[in-house]
């Protein structure tokens, strides 16, 4: 399958909300970060050579700016971490111009914010491709890595079914429309006022053993996410019933694999018996990151 017209048309690229690369891409791309994990540190891209690349932390990181700080490297590129606060964007310049200003810059600006709708207008602004490093609404960098890892797992993922149990967040979202993509089923159990909007593409129940049932592979998050600190005793009590624990694991299918995108709360969202046990695989899952980032920035930039 090809890319999205949009994305294919226009001059430059976007990953911002993960619906920008589709199907066969994707599958390439997925593949090209196999090779590049099999190979490191001798295959490798020099796409980034004697170039520079802003990466911009509005919110803390430690997955997401490591691999993307060392995946630039890797590639030949400068990695320039940004905080919000080291920008003028912390005294009122419009994220407009930042888009503008960066674009003579930098061969491409990879951004976590707490605001999606910046991240979208620096996307519209900038001339170079804007790589969405965490929303309150997407994650698709997780996705991706996400997604290999089923991949590596599994040799395939046509036919998968992945149940995501906890909140209805960024990572639910994106985890879904990157399986929706590729023909793996995403199923999100999720208690009343915290399911993911009606239309998503995912299975969506409030029964966790409904969501396991069958499952492939076990999927959790926090159940407070940067931004969510004011209502955490009411989330922690609400997601109570949602613990990913053995009995919950037992009801999956017999091989299933436990995922998160981490950080984990051990004895909160997950029991540490299930997040250090046989059947994670959220170590790989972390390291896939940079895999995945470092292909994505390749066809990106090229
Ligand atoms: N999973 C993830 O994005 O982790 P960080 O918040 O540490 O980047
Ligand atoms: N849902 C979490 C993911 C952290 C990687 C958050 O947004 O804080």
């Amino acid at each position: 399958m090809s890319e999205p017209a949009e994305q294919s048309e226009r001059s430059k690229k976007d990953y911002v909300t993960g619906e920008e690369i589709s199907g066969g891409r994707l599958f390439t791309l997925l593949d090209r970060a196999e090779e590049m994990k099999r190979g490191r540190p001798s295959v490798g891209s020099d796409a980034l050579a004697g170039r520079s690349v802003a990466l911009i932390f509005e919110k803390p990181s430690t997955r997401t700016r490591i691999s993307l700080e060392t995946g630039v490297f890797e590639m030949g590129g400068h990695p320039l971490v940004l905080t919000g606060e080291a920008l003028q964007l912390s005294r009122g310049e419009s994220i407009e111009d930042t888009a503008r200003v960066m674009s003579r810059f930098v061969a491409a600006i990879a951004i976590r914010s707490g605001s999606h709708e910046d991240v979208v207008a620096l996307a519209e602004h900038a001339s170079v491709p804007v790589i969405n490093a965490l929303t309150p609404e997407f994650h698709p960098c997780q996705a991706l890595a996400d997604l290999m890892t089923l991949k590596e797992r599994f040799g395939g993922l046509d036919g998968l079914k992945v149940a995501y149990v906890g909140d209805g967040n960024n990572v639910a979202r994106s985890l879904a429309i990157a399986g929706s993509m590729v023909g793996v089923e995403v199923a999100v159990a999720a208690p009343d006022g915290y399911q993911l909007e009606d239309g998503a593409p995912a299975v969506l129940t409030d029964d966790p053993y409904k969501a396991v049932h069958g499952a492939d592979a076990i999927y959790g998050d926090v159940w407070v996410s940067m931004g969510d600190e004011r209502t955490a005793e009411a989330r922690i009590s609400d997601f109570e019933p949602y613990r990913i624990d053995s009995d919950l694991l037992a009801a999956a299918k017999k091989d299933a694999i436990v995922m998160h995108c981490l950080p984990a709360h051990p004895g909160e969202e997950i029991t540490a018996e299930v997040l250090y046990g046989p059947q994670s695989a959220v170590w790989d899952q972390a390291e896939n990151r940079l895999h995945a980032q470092k292909a994505l920035i390749e066809y990106l930039v090229g």
